[in-house]
């Protein structure tokens, strides 16, 4: 009997085609390759370099109130005391004894219970104590690692995730030093001097992406967890009271910046969370539904006034703030919080955009790959091949690119049939290519000066004056439409 393909989306098939067409590779390869840390190669930059300026562009030149920051991985080591890191910043650990391997435990639960239904250990595992989880570990769990049915495990114990080093030659507390395990304490040390510097008046918010490290106990899923990864950030203060209509407002807005830019709504779920982080009063996780199920990708807080309370005694600097526009009002302000993962967005937008599509019509098959990608997020914008390389196209090809080039990610192709150009262009998510052909170069033909665009979704083709393709593409892009499967 013939073997049906498999056509849905895996992570194993984004994987290899992050690899085979440089999206990403895996870190130090060479060498075996180094755990839990990845490399984005030529085309994965560009895509998530997308992303990031789409959050940034959503974030602060769409909201009037939020302005943008930078601060520096390096933060005095009081700041993670002050923030609650030092002491709670961890994860239950648990080791087989027979083959050493290490879980995260309630992952390890999770895992377990996803393909064990029946096996629910009877409340949400992030509301479970160490005792429970290793009791349900020991009941039910075989090593997954060795497969031992023995189950003979260590006892359930926290691991600190923040990677520590020392500044300088010498080792002792003083010159102790961490890897920021999120962006956001910058802001909260940096808050007095926004407002100052900036005039800020409450409520505002302070955007900022870069890079967090957590030295977390396995990695899995390819870029899903990582040691190394960017967080976008921003984080809102406002009044006290205020808060919890400003965490809905936001819940909302952060939803659809994942439907703006082609996120399914079916593909997106609301997690509430029942045990809460050490600073926050209320948070919902916004999850994706990826090959591997919903997993989160962004995380919503309510941070309270916890973190400014926390400087202000850790550091012995007021870190209040006076309401001019509410009698001179002194008050610690609140803060909601919005941290999504950028390298776990990069995953969800490749996910969601990944089809393999029959193209073949009526009752035959011809199946192409294709990146569904926002033309603002596709890692190039427009290709342009020549329909062969003679008689001049290659020429007015080149020509056209590198007038295109300026405000556009541009590409070159002139290598193999049309058709299997257009195809190498569909697979990483090119949304238009144009094509030079005899008509575009023949003076006396009809569509002298004119060239095809190809529409990567509908793969429809129009023909448009080369004077005009700039404005053409502007307003093609200015009115994408997501695709519906
Ligand atoms: N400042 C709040 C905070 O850091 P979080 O829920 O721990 O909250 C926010 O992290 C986001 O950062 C997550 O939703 C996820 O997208 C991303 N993230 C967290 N840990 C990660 C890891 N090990 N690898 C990749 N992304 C991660």
């Amino acid at each position: 009997m013939e073997k049906k393909v498999d056509h849905s989306c895996t992570l194993d098939k984004i994987i290899s085609l992050c690899k085979r067409r440089g999206f990403v590779y895996q870190a130090s390869e060479i060498y075996g390759g180094q755990a839990g840390a990845w490399d984005y190669g030529p085309l994965g930059v560009e895509f998530k370099r997308n992303i990031q300026n789409a959050w940034w562009h959503y974030m602060t030149q769409l909201h009037d109130d939020v302005v943008g920051l930078d601060s520096a991985i390096f933060q005095h080591h009081k700041t993670w005391e002050a923030s609650g890191h030092v002491a709670h910043f961890s994860d239950p650990m648990i080791d087989c004894t027979e083959c050493k391997a290490r879980f995260r435990a309630d992952q390890l639960i999770e895992d377990f219970v996803r393909k064990n239904p029946d096996k629910d250990p009877g409340k949400p595992v992030d509301t479970m104590t160490h005792e429970e989880m290793k009791a349900f570990i020991d009941a039910n769990i075989n090593c997954p690692t060795c497969g031992s049915t023995n189950r003979k495990y260590t006892a359930v114990r926290e691991f600190n995730l923040m990677f520590k080093t020392h500044q300088g030659p010498i080792a002792d507390d003083a010159h102790l030093i961490y890897l920021r395990p999120e962006t956001c304490q910058g802001i909260f040390t940096d808050f007095k001097n926004i407002v100052q510097s900036n005039r800020m008046k409450i409520p505002f918010g302070v955007a900022q992406v870069g890079k967090s490290f957590r030295n977390e106990i396995i990695f899995k899923n390819f870029i899903f967890r990582t040691c190394e990864f960017e967080q976008m950030e921003m984080e809102y203060f406002c009044k006290p009271g205020t808060d919890d209509e400003i965490f809905q407002n936001w819940r909302k807005d952060r939803w659809n910046f994942y439907l703006k830019y082609g996120i399914a709504e079916k593909n997106l779920n609301w997690h509430h969370h029942d045990k809460l982080a050490h600073y926050a009063k209320d948070a919902y996780d916004i999850q994706y539904n990826f090959p591997i199920g919903f997993e989160e990708i962004e995380g919503i807080h309510n941070r309270t006034d916890f973190d400014l309370s926390q400087h202000t005694k850790v550091s012995g600097k007021d870190m209040s703030y006076m309401d001019q526009d509410d009698g001179n009002k002194n008050y610690t302000p609140y803060v909601i919080e919005t941290s999504a993962g950028l390298n776990r967005n990069f995953l969800a937008f490749l996910c969601e955009a990944y089809e393999e599509e029959n193209v073949g019509g009526e009752g035959s098959e011809d199946y192409r790959t294709v990146l569904h990608l926002h033309p603002q997020l596709a890692p190039v914008t427009v290709a342009v091949l020549p329909l062969m390389k003679k008689d001049g196209m290659a020429e007015k090809a080149q020509e056209i690119r590198t007038a295109l080039k300026e405000e556009y990610v541009t590409d070159y192709d002139q290598s193999g049939n049309v058709g299997k150009r257009y195809r190498r262009q569909d697979e990483i998510g090119t949304p238009y290519c144009i094509t030079v052909d005899y008509d575009t170069i023949t003076k006396d033909s009809p569509n002298f000066d004119t060239v095809t665009v190809r529409f990567r979704d509908s793969m429809a083709q129009e023909r448009v004056k080369i004077s005009e393709l700039s404005g053409f593409l502007h307003n093609a892009i200015r009115n994408y439409k997501p695709v519906q499967r």
